[in-house]
C-alpha cells in the first residue's frame, strides 16, 4: 500500500509517501520559519494561508519525485495543532481522496512523533518509554503497543520548546529559539549560573518549566541594569540548556526506573538538542532511540508511517477531522 502523509499542524507544510514495502520513498518540507521570524512566533492566520498556498504543489512535487500517480491512502494530521492549519491538511487530503477514490486516516500529531524512530533502520521494541517534547508539549508515555499510551507525566505550565522559544527571546535571538540557544551555548559555561532543575525533588513524573523562565528573567534583567547582558548571554544560554535538559533526563530516568523500561525514545522539536541527545545516551543504563535530526522537528514522514500502522482504521471520505486539543490517551485501540 501507498500512503500520503500530510502535515500541517503548525508552521511547516509537510509531505510524504511510505510503501509498506519499500519504506519511505520521498519526503517534502516547507518551512515557514522566515515568514513567522519578525513576530518572534508563530502567526495562526499566516501559517493557515501559507499552508493554502503551499500544500498542493508540495504533494505534486512528493508525487513527480517518487514517480507516483496517486497513492492507495492518504494520511493527514487531524490534530492537535493550530485549528485553521490543520483545517487546511484536513481538507486538502479528504478532497483529495475523494476525487482519487482512495481512503483518508486522520491521525494523531504526537503519535506520529512517536512513531518516527520506527522510520530507522534500528527500531525500539516495544514496551517503551517515550520523552516526547516539543513546542507544545512535554510528555512522558508507556508505549506498551500501537495504540496503548499510557501518559505518566506532562507539563504543568509551559512546554520544554515554549521555554526554549521564551528565553531565547529574552536574549534577542531568533525564532525558533531552540537551536540558537543550543549554537550560542556551545560559547557559554553551563555552571556560570546556578537555574533551579524544576520539580527534581517532588514526588511524581511530571514537569514544570515557567519557574526555570522566570529565573532566567531575572538573571537578563539584572545583568540589563549591570551593563554586562552581551557578554553574559552565552553563559545564560549555556546554564539555561543546562538546567532544562538535567530536568528532562532526571524525569526520565526516574520514569524509566519506576516502571522498569529498558528503551527510552526521545522525539518532538527538542529531540534534536545535542546535549539531551548525548547525555541521555551516557545515564541511561538501556537503550536510547531517536529518530534522525529531520524527524525529529515536525514532518510527514511520520504522519505517514503512523498512516501505516493504522492501516485498518483506513475510512471513507467522510467528516473532515481537525481537532485543536486533542488527549493522546484517547487514541488507544
Ligand atoms: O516538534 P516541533 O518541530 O513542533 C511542535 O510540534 O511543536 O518542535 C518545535 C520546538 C521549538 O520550540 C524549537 O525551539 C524546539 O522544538 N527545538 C529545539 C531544538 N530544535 C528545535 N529545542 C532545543 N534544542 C534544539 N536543538
Ligand atoms: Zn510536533
Amino acid at each position: 500500500m501507498m500512503i500520503l502523509g500530510i502535515e500541517t499542524s503548525c508552521d511547516e507544510t509537510a509531505v510524504a509517501l511510505f510503501d509498506t514495502d519499500k519504506g519511505l520513498l520521498s519526503h517534502s518540507l516547507r518551512s515557514q520559519v522566515a515568514l513567522h521570524a519578525p513576530y518572534g512566533g508563530v502567526v495562526p492566520e499566516i501559517a493557515s494561508r501559507d499552508h493554502l498556498r503551499c500544500l498542493l504543489p508540495l504533494i505534486k512535487k512528493t508525487l513527480d519525485e517518487a514517480d507516483i500517480k496517486k497513492p492507495d491512502v492518504i494520511a493527514y494530521t487531524a490534530g492537535p495543532g493550530l485549528i485553521g492549519a490543520l483545517m487546511v491538511g484536513g481538507g486538502l487530503a479528504n478532497g483529495l481522496a475523494l476525487a482519487w477514490n482512495c481512503k483518508v486516516i486522520p491521525i494523531h500529531h504526537m503519535e506520529g512523533h512517536l512513531l518516527a524512530p520506527m522510520l530507522e533502520e534500528d527500531k525500539p521494541k516495544y514496551p517503551f518509554l517515550a520523552l516526547l517534547v516539543s513546542g507544545g508539549h512535554s510528555l512522558l508515555v508507556a508505549v506498551n503497543g500501537l495504540g496503548s499510551y499510557e501518559l505518566l507525566g506532562t507539563t504543568l505550565d509551559d512546554a520544554i520548546g515554549e521555554a526554549f522559544d521564551k528565553v531565547a527571546k529574552l536574549l534577542d535571538l531568533a525564532y525558533p529559539g531552540g537551536p540558537e540557544i543550543a549554537k550560542l551555548a556551545k560559547k557559554g559555561d553551563p555552571e556560570a549560573y546556578q537555574f533551579p532543575r524544576p520539580m527534581l525533588k517532588k514526588p511524581g513524573l511530571n514537569f514544570s518549566f515557567s519557574g526555570l523562565k522566570t529565573a532566567v528573567m531575572l538573571v537578563v534583567r539584572q545583568a540589563e541594569k549591570d551593563g554586562t547582558i552581551e557578554k553574559s548571554k552565552s553563559d545564560i544560554a549555556a546554564s539555561f540548556q543546562k538546567a532544562a535538559i538535567d530536568t528532562l533526563i532526571g524525569r526520565t530516568l526516574k520514569a524509566a526506573k519506576i516502571h522498569n523500561f529498558e528503551r527510552v525514545v526521545v522525539a518532538g522539536g527538542v529531540g534534536a538538542n545535542i546535549m539531551l541527545r548525548k547525555n541521555l545516551k551516557a545515564s541511561f543504563d538501556g537503550t536510547v532511540f531517536y529518530p534522525r535530526h529531520e524527524f525529529c522537528t515536525d514532518n510527514a514522514a511520520m504522519i505517514a508511517i503512523a498512516g501505516a500502522y493504522r492501516l485498518a482504521e483506513a475510512q471513507e471520505v467522510n467528516e473532515i477531522e481537525a481537532t485543536a486539543r486533542w488527549s493522546l490517551e484517547s487514541i488507544n485501540t
